[in-house]
C-alpha cells in the first residue's frame, strides 16, 4: 500500500481531488466510486473549486456511491444523495443519469443489492474508488465481521458506527440501524482506491489497517491488503501511531 501523508485534512483532500481530475482529464468518463462522510467534505469543495476554474468537467463521468441509509424519508437532509448533491452535484456539470446511488426505495433490498452490482458490472467496474474508514475498520458499511464474500446488500450498523454519524443529526432523531452498502467484494473490483483518513480519531483504524498482515473480517479494511493497486491519504493527525518502516511513504 502506498501512504501519502499530509501537515492538514485539507492538503490531503486537494491531493486527492488531483488525483481525480488528472484521472478524468485523461479518462473524462472514468467511473467513480464515491463516499460520504465528514472526511470527504473538504475534498468535495476542492473538486467545486476545480470545476469552477474551468479545469475539470463530469459531464461524461458516472459515479456510484457506497451506500444510502435505510429508512429516511425520501430527501432527508442526512440522506446520502442529499450529502452528494449538496457538496458536488447540484454544482458541477455531471449528468443525472450518471448518478447511482444503492437503491433503498426497492421492495425487496436484497435483489436492490444485487441490481446494484449488476449496474456497476454493466458499466465496466469502477476506475477509481474513494473510502472513508470507521473507528472501527468499516469500509462502505461493510461493518465488523460481515463476510467478505457478501454481495452489495443490506448492513446492519454498529452501535460504534451509530454513534459516530449521530452527530449529523439533529437532538432526537437517531441514525438509521440499517443501509444498503456496496459489498468488500465489489469495492476490491476498483483499479484504483483511494482510502482517505483525518483526524486523531482515525489514528488506531489507520494503524490497524496499515499493520495488517491477514485480511480479517472483523476488521473490514483488511480487506484492501490484498489489492494491488491502493493508496492511503491522510492528515498528520490520523497518522500519529503509524509504524512507517518498511512502507512506500509520500510525507508533503
Ligand atoms: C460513507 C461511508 C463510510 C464513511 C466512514 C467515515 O459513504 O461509506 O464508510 O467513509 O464512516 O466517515 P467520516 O468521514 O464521517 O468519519
Amino acid at each position: 500500500m502506498k501512504l501519502s501523508v499530509f501537515q492538514s485534512a485539507d492538503l490531503a483532500a486537494n491531493y486527492v481531488c488531483e488525483l481525480l481530475v488528472d484521472r478524468i482529464k485523461v479518462f473524462p468518463s472514468s467511473v467513480l466510486g464515491l463516499a460520504t462522510g465528514g472526511t470527504t467534505v473538504p475534498l468535495y469543495n476542492a473538486l467545486v473549486k476545480s470545476f469552477r476554474e474551468g479545469e475539470v468537467s463530469f459531464a461524461q463521468a458516472t459515479t456510484f456511491n457506497l451506500d444510502e441509509y435505510i429508512g429516511l424519508p425520501e430527501g432527508h437532509v442526512q440522506s446520502y444523495r442529499c450529502f452528494m448533491n449538496t457538496h458536488l452535484f447540484n454544482i458541477v456539470d455531471i449528468k443525472q443519469c450518471r448518478i447511482h446511488f444503492p437503491d433503498v426505495t426497492a421492495e425487496n433490498l436484497s435483489e436492490a443489492g444485487l441490481a446494484y452490482d449488476r449496474l456497476i458490472e454493466d458499466a465496466g467496474s469502477i476506475d477509481f474508488q474513494l473510502l472513508g474508514i470507521g473507528r472501527n475498520g468499516h469500509i462502505g458499511f461493510n461493518e465488523p465481521d460481515a463476510s467478505f464474500d457478501a454481495a452489495s446488500g443490506i448492513r446492519e450498523l454498529s452501535e460504534t458506527t451509530r454513534a459516530d454519524n449521530q452527530r449529523f443529526f439533529t437532538a432526537g432523531e437517531s441514525v438509521p440501524s440499517h443501509a444498503l452498502s456496496m459489498s468488500i467484494d465489489q469495492i476490491l473490483k476498483a483499479r484504483k482506491i483511494v482510502l482517505m483518513a483525518t483526524g486523531f480519531r482515525k489514528a488506531d483504524a489507520l494503524a490497524r489497517l496499515f499493520s495488517s498482515q491477514y485480511k480479517l473480517e472483523s476488521f473490514p479494511a483488511s480487506a484492501l491488503i490484498d489489492h494491488h493497486n491502493v493508496e492511503i491519504v491522510c492528515d498528520s493527525e490520523a497518522a500519529i501511531n503509524l509504524d512507517l518502516a518498511g512502507h512506500e511513504v509520500v510525507c508533503c
